[in-house]
């Protein structure tokens, strides 16, 4: 037996009594249930790559308004599903100033997390016309997204764009939408995991089709303003984060704390609804809501049945770092800017021991440096690669669950890499790579 990084053994034993085979199958949460089950028997700390969670610290500002609210009493007290009106002004400033975008600020509604802006969306959006139930994914995209369509039993369908991009991409959408019965579109941008960022003309193009078929855009901006190549940090200045809320007046937008402000363990997010969308009536939400109207069905029907709203205090958190950010006194894209920043030291450390970047184009462009890049390794597919890095000390998801047409990919995640394990990571790829010469 060839001698790996991490003890084989160790690796095979626990693989084995978790059951599932292959295990380059699991889905986030297993991987992660692997690792530390493994790092618990060896000590060996891994390249963890498998999960997406914040690797810095939360802002500051939000931890301390969050105190100082627990501290006034609020916990008592239940929140207005709408949300609290400073964090609803807040967020209506922070779409201006940094999307150039008006939204009155009833449009804007705390979630718990995206997760729950997500499912939320669903709820409303695909039950807004009874002949149409399903939403289309432009993959590759968050797998989690799907499992909500499948337990509300919506339909769904997707494709991998990055084989549709620029011009391509209408006469593809328009034949996807025409093979289903949508009601909406779902992507994010950037996209996790391929890091695309769709450009003006795509989106352009997305709001067309939204016009001409009636469709809703749920546009997932879990990673805002994180396509560092542009300078997206400046409150009220161009460039702005692209919107396909340039190009239609029919969409939904979900924006997440959890990357943005490293503030994903107060599961607290923003659905900011296209006004127009908002007061607009669907005869058949009426089956499910007490009124047709869309903005009170999401409020006073879904959010209602979900959890009656965000909790009390991240909202005041959530307000808080809005506001300093609205103010230009903290700058939230310069802070998550590191993910970049390692992102660019270990894609070639990959690339140096015969992986490839299975995304590696963002149109005529490499792709950028984010959050997540994917890689692949000649001679296995995903799932094979998954388990044989584990071995290695370096974990990972295959992009096979994330809908990608690129089955012989991982997705990997930067976040949780220290810059001290940069060697670490250097060596384990070295013996991977001459343990399985090219
Ligand atoms: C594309 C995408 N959407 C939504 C989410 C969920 O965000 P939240 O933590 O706000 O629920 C994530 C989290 O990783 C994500 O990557």
């Amino acid at each position: 037996m060839v001698k790996t990084p991490i003890d084989a053994k160790v690796v095979t034993e626990v693989i084995n009594n978790f059951g599932i085979h292959p295990v380059g199958k699991g889905t986030i949460r297993e991987i992660v249930k692997i690792v530390n089950d493994i790092e618990g028997i060896t000590g060996e700390k891994f390249i963890r790559m498998e999960m997406g969670v914040p690797g810095l610290d939360p802002a500051a500002v939000g931890v301390e308004a969050e105190i100082k609210a627990l501290k006034s009493g609020v916990a008592s007290k239940y929140p207005n599903i709408e949300g609290i009106p400073t964090l609803k002004k807040e967020i209506s400033r922070f779409i201006k100033l940094f999307m150039d975008i008006d939204v009155p600020e009833e449009c804007c509604i705390p979630t718990v997390g995206s997760m729950m802006g997500g499912m939320a969306s669903f709820m409303v959006v695909n039950r807004s016309d009874h002949y149409r139930t399903g939403t289309l994914f432009l993959d590759p995209g968050f797998p989690v997204q799907k499992q909500q369509c499948l337990v509300l039993g919506h339909e769904f369908g997707s494709f991998d764009f990055y084989d549709f991009r620029g011009d391509k991409l209408e006469a593809k959408l328009e034949e996807e939408i025409n093979m289903g019965r949508y009601s909406s579109i779902l992507y994010s941008n950037p996209n996790n995991p391929s890091w695309i960022c769709l450009t003006e003309e795509e989106l352009k193009i997305i709001g067309k089709i939204s016009r001409k078929y009636d469709v809703t855009v749920i546009e997932d901006l879990a990673y805002f303003a994180m396509d560092f190549r542009k300078d997206m940090s400046q409150p009220g200045l161009p460039p702005y984060q692209p919107t396909v809320a340039r190009y239609t007046d029919n969409w939904l937008l979900l924006i997440s704390s959890s990357k943005a402000f490293s503030y994903a363990g107060q599961r607290i997010g923003m659905m900011v609804v296209s006004p127009t969308l908002f007061n607009r009536k669907f005869p058949d939400l009426k089956r499910y809501y007490s009124s047709d109207k869309f903005g009170h069905a999401m409020i006073f029907g879904a959010l209602y049945a979900l959890s009656a709203g965000a909790a009390h205090t991240p909202q005041f958190a959530l307000a808080a770092m809005l506001k300093a950010v609205n103010d230009g006194e903290y700058n939230f894209v310069e802070v998550v800017r590191e993910y970049g920043k390692k992102a660019k030291i270990m894609k070639p450390l990959f690339t140096k021991y015969g992986f490839k970047i299975v995304y590696e184009k963002d149109l005529d462009e490499p792709i950028a440096d984010g959050f997540y890049f994917t890689i692949s390794y000649p001679g296995f597919d995903g799932v094979e690669l998954v388990e044989k890095l584990l071995y290695y000390g370096i974990s990972a998801i295959s992009l096979k669950i994330t809908g990608s047409a690129y089955s012989e990919g991982l997705r990997a995640c930067v976040s949780l890499v220290s810059r001290d394990q940069f060697s670490d990571l250097e060596y384990r790829l070295k013996c991977f790579n001459e343990d399985h010469p090219l």
